[in-house]
């Protein structure tokens, strides 16, 4: 949470801060700000409550004229410590002004820090825990060991600080420096020629650059227009990692799109054939840094999949996968959760982590509980280098490409294609699928990207749907075995798009009290298992449509095309493409997707950035 920018170079900075906090908006919608140092000692900072353009809008009032300067900062904010409100937003200075900061993370002593600050004279301006750090490193530039040396008193506060933060700070007296330093929170360095960035992610600065340094953990960067130097919070020489970009602008672009989020829906075959993309080779399945040895996967005697919100569903959905293929016990369990209730893990227990953003701190916390325990423990990951897959033992990289918009969409397919790889990769070395079943399912996902474009051209009908419904008070999403992980995925994007009253239910259960909701004219989603695949399973379904319609729900069926029995009880059909059992959800999905951003649109909400909402959860 929070997007962070920084830079120093050649251009004026206030346009290349703002162009990076364009793409990093997703990261927090609280409060945006900016901050300029113009070369002759000035420090001028602006910073609004609410979206980027409120501080747009300011910046036009107050002259952009007043922000000369190539180096410069940026932050837009999701609150953790202070409300929403102009003072609480970044960056923050110091009582001399000579020093700002952002921030991301939070500082867990940030209230002893107060304190001792407070007790030495200093007023705090805001309730913001990222305050104390400017008066720290401005006290520690004026006095002791590091009095005049800028690196040295930002690595001194970040060996006082803990908890997880990424820090940017800019002091006046420096006018071509940026220092900025990371725990467990994201930083990565954009190197140009001539220029250097920081940002917490790629996108900020790849219209300029696409060669990028990952940082460490504990490690702080100090970039000037001519290079960058990586230290340890010791201020010794440390080690970090050159990467080049493999995307470029266009995909962190709306590209003709009103929303991302429609955008990346529309990008779902091409994640998927990428995700899937050099991954059986030689009649193997090969996974991507695979620093579990087959014979540790051999001896894997349960598999716990861990993750958060819309990643959490795609363990569900694979669960049903990786027990049918290896006959191993698979649970499945929310992140935040997981490491309070104590599991039972050991070295053979096989722990995934499926996270787009791979710094949801729930899902970190819950892989460090795991690596105490001896768990093995391989991430799932759409970000390159994040915190998650670097704690992990091993990584399945999603190439989905950048997700902005807050909903998760071609990110969760990708993660259901590669929660599949690890199934077959564990079938494989423990022998429960022979070489040519393994190659036939591989062979049935790779089909899949051509499913799902089959998918969006038929989306039209579902758009109109959504314009329908939506002045519904509520809507319910039904479904039994992998269906039923897309119905609790239906319901939170209609959840975290529409603002509307959703929930998702194991169709079975209906009768076991949510029976007791349906009334005349609630629209029920009803998720149809493919009458061929489950017929046992799809006939009770069908028996579930009826018992909801006879109490006079509106029943919305997603259901395979030419599936002739449903339709009678379908007051809306919607036909996806016949696939396998198992890989249902990949189609089944998008319609869901599809109708919650409709509504969305419909009652006016901004689809990318839903209200309370920031696109990776970074605090517990
Ligand atoms: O980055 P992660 O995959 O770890 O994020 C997990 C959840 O926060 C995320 O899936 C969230 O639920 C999405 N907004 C759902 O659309």
């Amino acid at each position: 949470m929070c997007g962070i920018v920084g830079y120093v170079g050649h251009r004026p900075a206030l346009d290349v801060v703002l162009g990076g906090l364009r793409r990093m908006e997703y990261r927090g919608y609280d409060s945006a700000g900016v901050a300029v140092l113009d070369g002759a000692g000035a420090l001028t900072v602006e910073r609004k409550a609410g979206r980027l353009a409120n501080l747009e809008g300011r910046l036009d009032e107050v002259g952009r004229e007043h922000f000369g300067g190539t180096a410069g900062m940026g932050h837009t904010r999701w609150a953790t410590h202070g409300a929403p409100i102009d003072r609480n937003s970044h960056p923050h200075r110091d009582a001399s002004e000579r020093v700002a900061v952002v921030h991301n993370g939070i500082i867990e002593n940030f209230a002893a820090l107060r304190a001792e600050l407070e007790a030495d004279g200093v007023e705090m301006a805001s309730d913001t825990d990222t305050e104390t750090a400017a008066h720290l490193v401005a006290r520690a530039y004026t006095e002791g060991d590091t009095k005049g040396d800028f690196t040295a008193s930002v690595a001194a506060v970040c060996r006082r600080l803990e908890g997880a933060f990424t820090l940017v700070v800019t002091h006046a007296d420096h006018p071509d420096t940026i220092v900025a330093a990371r725990r467990s929170s994201p930083l990565v360095v954009g190197v140009g020629e001539g220029e250097h960035f920081v940002a917490s992610d790629v996108a900020a600065f790849i219209e300029h650059t696409r060669e990028a340094v990952e940082l460490g953990q504990d490690q702080l960067v100090v970039i000037t227009r001519e290079g960058y130097d990586v230290l340890d919070f010791h201020g010794d020489a440390a080690q970090a990692k050159p990467f080049t970009v493999d995307w470029d602008l266009s995909a962190a672009e709306k590209g003709g799109h009103e929303y991302f989020m429609l955008k990346e829906i529309e990008e779902q075959p091409e994640a998927l054939a990428n995700t899937l993309r050099g991954h059986f080779e030689s009649g193997r399945i090969i996974l991507d840094e695979q620093r579990i040895s087959d014979q540790d996967l051999r001896d894997v005697d349960k598999v716990f999949v861990v993750a958060c919100g819309s990643a959490y569903h795609s363990g569900l959905v694979a669960k049903y996968a990786i027990e049918h293929w290896t006959r191993l016990p698979v649970e499945v369990e929310l992140a935040s959760e997981f490491r309070y209730r104590d599991p039972v893990l050991d070295r053979d227990t096989l722990v995934v982590a499926v996270s787009q953003s791979g710094e949801t701190a729930d899902t970190l916390e819950a892989v460090r509980h795991a690596r105490e325990q001896k768990a093995r423990v391989l991430a799932v990951c759409n970000t390159n280098g994040a915190q998650i897959p670097r704690e992990s033992d091993a990584v399945l990289y999603t190439h989905a490409g950048p997700e902005i918009g807050v909903a998760s969409t071609k990110a969760f397919l990708a993660q259901i294609a590669a929660n599949y790889l690890v199934g077959l990769a564990l079938a494989q070395a423990r022998g429960t699928k022979y070489p040519d079943e393994v190659a036939r399912e591989y062979a049935e996902l790779e089909a899949m990207p051509a499913a799902v474009q089959k998918v969006l051209s038929t989306v039209e009908q579902v758009r109109d749907l959504g314009r329908r419904i939506a002045d519904s008070k509520a809507i319910l999403f039904l479904g039994r075995h992998v269906g039923f992980p897309v119905a609790l995925e239906g319901a939170l994007k209609l959840k975290e798009l529409a603002y509307m009253h959703a929930e998702g239910f194991a169709a079975g259960e209906l009768k076991h009290g949510p029976i007791a909701l349906i009334e005349d004219g609630l629209p029920v989603v009803v998720v149809m298992p493919s009458p061929k695949g489950r017929a046992v399973l799809h006939s009770k379904l069908v028996s579930n449509i009826s018992e909801i319609q006879a109490r006079g729900a509106r029943t919305i069926v997603i259901a395979e095309e030419g599936d002739e029995t449903v339709r009678p009880f379908a007051d809306e059909l919607i036909e996806v493409p016949a696939v396998p059992t198992l890989l249902q959800p990949l189609v089944s999905t998008v319609p869901l997707q599809v109708l919650a951003a409709e509504i969305a649109r419909a009652r006016g909400y901004d689809v990318d950035k839903p209200r309370n909402l920031a696109k990776s959860v970074t605090v517990e």
